[in-house]
């Protein structure tokens, strides 16, 4: 007979009523045509027992009424519910789609919503191919800086996680993922004036510094589109770690500077092993 009510877990069980006894043993007659609201316990798992929120929001006869108790004492209907959820889910709103190639869990995703979160895939995939090519420059035998060769094949998986969990939000929201192209980034990082490591680190800030702009920009999409659910993982995944990379990489950058191209670069490549910094 619960086929055709609501039902609302709610842990603690016992909220106010009398109405306590295995559910199941109500007629239908009674839950659907009584304007009831009222709460019940019932073992829903062997291991705990829940309280039952139960809306029946059909008018009541009578007779009818009578056959439910509530804390009240009398039998009066019980007013101002609403909530008829099988009339609701007519509402075309929520038809299941049948089109083989349309996701049937997707609601109130926007297409905005969608085409941006591509977008960023493809910025976290480009940040993941240039941070493999500095780390493919920093392990050539003529550089040999293993401190960086570690830090940037570290934050290249890093940004290839962060495509990976924006393929798989995008999935969870019924979007589709569009990979874009992504461009060839260089393969040499020597700087005449820099050196390598203060260029190549350099370049890691500003990229880092474009991709917090595309995160913002993403999560205004989210805002404008009133997807609070997109915004709110965008905050809770990406915006606090992208202000954090920042400033480790300009500290980075700080220290490059002060020790020039020489000496000063191994030993910073070595802390960079030995500490292991993480990757950003
Ligand atoms: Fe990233
Ligand atoms: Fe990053």
């Amino acid at each position: 007979m619960f086929s055709s009510a609501s039902f609302r877990a709610i842990e603690g069980g016992n909220l106010g009523t009398s109405f306590t006894s295995n559910s199941r043993s109500l007629s239908s007659s009674a839950l659907m045509s009584s304007s009831a609201h009222f709460t019940t316990t019932m073992n829903i798992s062997p291991r705990k027992r829940v309280g039952v929120l139960v809306s029946v929001s059909a008018s009541a006869s009578a007779s009818d009424s009578a056959s439910v108790n509530t804390n009240s004492g009398n039998n009066l209907p019980v007013s101002g519910l609403v909530f008829q959820p099988f009339e609701e889910v007519k509402n075309e709103a929520f038809v299941v789609p049948a089109a083989l190639h349309t996701s049937i869990a997707r609601q109130r995703f926007m297409d905005e919503c969608e085409s941006a979160i591509n977008e960023q895939i493809n910025v976290e995939y480009n940040n993941s191919y240039l941070y493999h090519a500095m780390f493919a420059y920093f392990d050539r035998d003529n550089v040999a800086l293993k401190g960086l060769a570690k830090f940037f094949k570290d934050s290249s998986e890093e940004e290839r996680t962060h495509a990976e969990m924006l393929m798989e939000y995008q999935n969870m929201r019924g979007g589709r993922v569009k990979l874009h192209s992504i461009l060839n980034p260089p393969s040499e990082f020597d700087h005449a004036e820099k050196g390598d490591a203060l260029y190549a680190m350099e370049l890691t800030l500003s990229l880092e510094k474009l991709t917090n702009e595309k995160l913002l920009s993403l999560h205004s999409v989210a805002d404008r589109c009133n997807d609070p659910q997109l915004a709110d993982f965008i905050e809770s995944n990406f915006l606090n770690e992208q202000v954090e990379a920042i400033k480790k990489i300009a500290e980075y950058v700080s220290q490059l500077r002060r020790v020039g191209k020489g000496h000063g670069v191994w030993h910073f490549d070595q802390s960079l092993l030995l500490e292991g910094g993480a990757a950003v």
